[in-house]
């Protein structure tokens, strides 16, 4: 198997006026290629901190974190956001599309940053839209959407610039039961038929259950590694 992210003895330390808060205390970690991950942990153990490290939204305190065999503490702010957004897909608990964009300009936002051209980018968000079960919500503006509908063009968004690796931290912390299975489906669906690495934290076991790994985290670090057998 082919690694893609690989985190090299990461420690993350947060200054609190003068405290030193530990999030993570030296983590080690490889993912393949394909791997569907699920991180679980309490409030506060570092799973946010973790994804945040592997996405290069934040840069560890110590250690390094390799993506596509690319040493990100090599890059600079620039060339980093660039790298972020060219491999590396976010989703959010909150969402966090934009109120005043339809479904459909929410997803080609991305796009924009690459100079697609107007008809390409709407082709394109189209049929990633028509795959999340989206076709005849294109125009609706996020209010008018359903929890679990934002969500969808979230992962539609997420999905645009064809990145390899998709990340998302409480993806379905918002929804209903049901709502979240319909969405945990559609990860299933990024993972397997789009052949995306995906990485979710979450406190759900049930939600972790659709991961073929799950990574639990205690005090910042990596207490187990449970494989996920399916009949
Ligand atoms: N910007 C910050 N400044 C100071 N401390 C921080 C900061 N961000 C996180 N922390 C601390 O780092 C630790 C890990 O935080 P993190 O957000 O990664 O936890 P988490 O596992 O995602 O928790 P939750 O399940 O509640 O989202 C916590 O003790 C938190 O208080
Ligand atoms: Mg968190």
């Amino acid at each position: 198997m082919e690694k893609i992210i690989e985190v090299k003895d990461v420690i993350v330390e947060y200054l609190l006026g003068k405290v030193v808060v530990s999030a993570l205390r030296g983590i080690n970690l490889e993912i393949e290629k394909g791997d569907f991950i699920a991180v679980m942990g309490k409030s506060g153990s570092g799973k946010s901190t973790l994804l945040q490290i592997i996405g290069g939204l934040q840069r560890p305190t110590k250690g390094k974190v390799f993506i596509n065999g690319v040493d990100l503490s090599k890059l600079d702010e620039n060339e980093l956001a660039i790298f972020r957004r060219k491999n590396i897909g976010f989703i959010f608990q909150a969402y966090n599309l934009i109120p005043i964009l339809t479904a459909i300009e929410n997803v080609e936002l991305p796009m924009i940053f690459y100079n697609m051209p107007q008809k390409q980018r709407t082709e394109k968000a189209t049929k990633i839209l028509y795959k999340m079960g989206l076709s005849d919500r294109l125009n609706h503006k996020p209010s008018e959407l359903s929890g679990g509908e934002q969500q969808r063009v979230g992962i539609a968004r997420s999905l645009a610039n064809d990145p390899e690796i998709i990340l998302a931290d409480e993806p379905t912390g918002n929804l209903d039961s049901k709502s979240g299975e319909s969405i945990m489906e559609e990860f299933v669906e990024v993972n397997r038929s789009f052949g995306k690495t995906v990485v979710i934290v979450t406190h759900a076991r049930d939600v972790a259950l659709y991961a073929n790994k799950i990574i639990h985290i205690k005090d910042g670090l990596i207490e187990s590694i449970e494989e996920i057998r399916r009949n």
